[in-house]
Parts: C-alpha cells; structure tokens; sequence
C-alpha cells in the first residue's frame, strides 16, 4: 500500500503560479483551493486510455511516467473509466514514482449508470449512501492507496444538494481518512448545476467542462468557486479533440466508442467551421491545442486542467504549454467570440 503523503502547502495567492525549475520542462503550480495543495496547472484526464478504442496500455503507462518525470502531479480517473482499468494503471504509476508526490482524483459512478444526472431521479437510485462508501473501497484496491486524494460523484444534480445520503458518507470517508477531499463533476453544459451543493461546505472541489467554446461555467460557477475557496478542475480542454484540430468531416470512429455519440455528423458539421475560424487566429506558430489549453491558463480560478493524452508527443506538448502561461489578453478578449453554449442531447 502506499500511504498518502500529507500535502504540502506554499503560501500562494488563487491564481498564483510557481514554476518547479529543477524538471525539464519548467511546469507551472496552483493552490488546490481550500486543501492548499500545489497542483501542477496542466493535469492528466484518464478516460480514453480505458475507454476509448486506439488504447494501449503500454503507450498510456510510458506517458504517464512521462508526465510524472515532467512534473505533472494530478492525475484525474474513474471507476467507470473500464470498470477499474484506468484506476489500476494510475496505481501502477504511483508505484513507480514513490519519490513523488502525486495527487489521485477518482469519481464513484452513478448506480444506474446513467450520464447525465436528472433532477427527476431520486438521489437513492444514484447515490445512496452505502454504495459511495462501497465504491470507495473499489477504488482504494484499484489505486493501491489506502487513502484516496480526492474522491468526486461523476454526474450531479443539485436536487440531491440536502440529501443526507451523500453527506454522510463523505462525512465518514473523511473521518476515517479513507478520502482526503471530495468533489463533483457537474454535468456536460450544465454548470451551475452544482451551486446549492456547493453551499454544505462539504464540496472541495469541481470538475466542470470549459474550453474556448465552453465559456459558461465563468458565469456563476467561478465566482462561486472563489468565493467558498472551492478547487476547479477543468475538464475537456480540447472538447473531446476537436480543439486539437484533428477531426474531419464524416469522421466515425469504431463501433463502441463513445465519441460516435458525441460527434454526431450534425454536431461535427457545426464544429468545423468554427474551428476554420479558430485556426485563422492563431498566432503564428503556436498550435491548435496549445492555444486551446493557455486559453484555459488564463482563468485565476481554475486550479488545474486534465487533458486526456494516451502518447508521449501528447504529453510533452501539453505540458510545455505550462511554461508558455495564459495567452495574451487581447488574444483572450478575440476568443470571448467562439463562446458556444450548446444544447445537444449528449450523455
Ligand atoms: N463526467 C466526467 O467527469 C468527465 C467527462 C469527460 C472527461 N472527463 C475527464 O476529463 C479528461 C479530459 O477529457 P477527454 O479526455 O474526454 O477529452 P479532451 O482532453 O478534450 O481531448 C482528448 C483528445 O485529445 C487528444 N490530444 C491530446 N493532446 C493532443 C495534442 N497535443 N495534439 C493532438 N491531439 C491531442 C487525445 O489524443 P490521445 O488520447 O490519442 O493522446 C484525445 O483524443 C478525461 O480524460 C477525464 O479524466 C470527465
């Protein structure tokens, strides 16, 4: 077992960032909201490496060791993300760097295993009590911790806010020092679907969609987030890939992968012209994808974000754009045009 180590905490400002020079690359940190950790400001998303086809273990657990080398110290995974897969690859990582301090983010999926969360389902059908504390166990096993960093509900309404269900277990996860913080990851387009919940006290943490077209959760989320001191994990950096440039048109991918569902040929025929557009903003020789994640930079309240990469070339890219910080600001007030508010029936 590995034993969480207790987070160390710089007297740094939200929004503040220290470079760690003694990496190769010179990766960026920020305060982890009210659990003060110093977490690096580009993060790791875990799903595709175990849920999305092209996946291969051995490419995924070289780059996270690569991650790990660079610096990169959150890493952000789910039972759901094959069953305990991509947790058990993460808990291989960790043994493999037990010289640092690497934070784990995982998420209890909904008993129904329905995406998104729907007000009109009773939270006992979702998230009863026993079950969190159930699911946690899972995922202690799967990471070969005895102590989870954060552990986060994977899809939310804020009907279920005053259940005391939910309270309770996280309550108790913490008291045993089973979990060291908790969180929620708000559903798709639906960011202020959270602030009620917000309000317990309970919640340390929020996993919310915002990119250059997911602009919302600036809205009311964030003041929120800052107000209560709460952490902003931002996730979807490149919505889903489109932002890296990479989609074309009748793109499918093979039967079983989820983004079928998400790039529907009418969704994809209004992305790719906006990323046309993108693409003729762009300064000159900076990227797609790194645009996408020093726009993400730019926000004081976010604390860190997760793209999810499964290559090296990914990783190493990405990360540099830690070191290149938020983009220019009169860049940022252009992007405020590609704000897109979408309402696309999508898990
Ligand atoms: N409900 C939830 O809580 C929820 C939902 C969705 C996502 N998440 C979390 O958020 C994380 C990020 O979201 P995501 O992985 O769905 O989507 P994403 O980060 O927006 O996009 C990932 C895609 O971008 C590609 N990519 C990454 N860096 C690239 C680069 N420099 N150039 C070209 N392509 C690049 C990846 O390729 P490769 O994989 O081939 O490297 C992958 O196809 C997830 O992994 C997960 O941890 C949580």
């Amino acid at each position: 077992m590995i034993r969480c180590k207790g987070p160390h905490s710089l007297p740094l400002a939200r929004g503040a960032s220290v470079p760690f020079a003694s990496i190769m690359t010179s990766m960026h940190y920020r305060r982890f909201g009210r659990l003060g950790w110093q977490v690096a400001d580009i993060g790791y998303g875990m799903w595709g490496m175990a849920g999305w086809t092209g996946s291969d273990d051995q490419a995924s657990l070289e780059s996270l060791d690569r991650a790990a080398a660079l610096g990169c110290n959150f890493f952000d995974t789910a039972y759901a993300y094959g069953e305990g897969h991509s947790e058990r690859l993460l808990g291989e990582t960790l043994k493999r760097h037990p010289d640092k301090r690497l934070y784990v983010a995982t998420k209890v999926p909904p008993l129904d295993r329905v995406w998104p969360g729907k007000a009109e389902t009773p939270i006992g059908d979702v998230f009863p009590y026993a079950y969190i504390r159930e699911m946690s166990e899972k995922s202690l096993a799967n990471l070969g911790v005895d102590c989870i960093d954060l552990q986060q509900l994977h899809v939310w309404s804020d009907a279920w806010a005053d259940d005391e269900g939910w309270q309770r277990a996280v309550s108790e996860l913490k008291q045993a020092g089973l979990i060291r913080g908790f969180g929620i990851s708000v559903n798709r387009w639906e960011p202020a679907n959270v602030l009620k919940a917000l309000e317990t006290g309970l919640v340390d943490a929020v996993q919310v969609v915002y990119n250059v077209f997911d602009q919302a959760p600036e809205d009311e989320l964030f003041p929120a987030c800052e107000r209560l001191d709460v952490g902003v994990i931002a996730r979807v950096p490149f919505d889903e890939g489109s932002l890296t440039g990479m989609l074309r048109d009748g793109m499918t991918w093979p039967k079983g992968d989820w983004r079928n569902l998400y790039f529907t040929p009418e969704h994809l025929r209004e992305i790719l012209p906006r990323i046309a557009r993108l693409e003729a903003l762009l300064p000159d020789g900076m990227p797609l994808p790194e645009l996408a994640l020093r726009f993400i930079l730019h926000h004081p309240v976010v604390s860190t974000m997760i793209p999810g990469m499964r290559k090296i070339g990914h990783v190493e890219t990405n990360l540099a754009a830690s070191e290149r910080g938020p983009l220019d600001p009169s860049l940022v007030a252009a992007l405020r045009a590609y704000r897109w508010d979408r309402t696309y029936d999508i898990p």
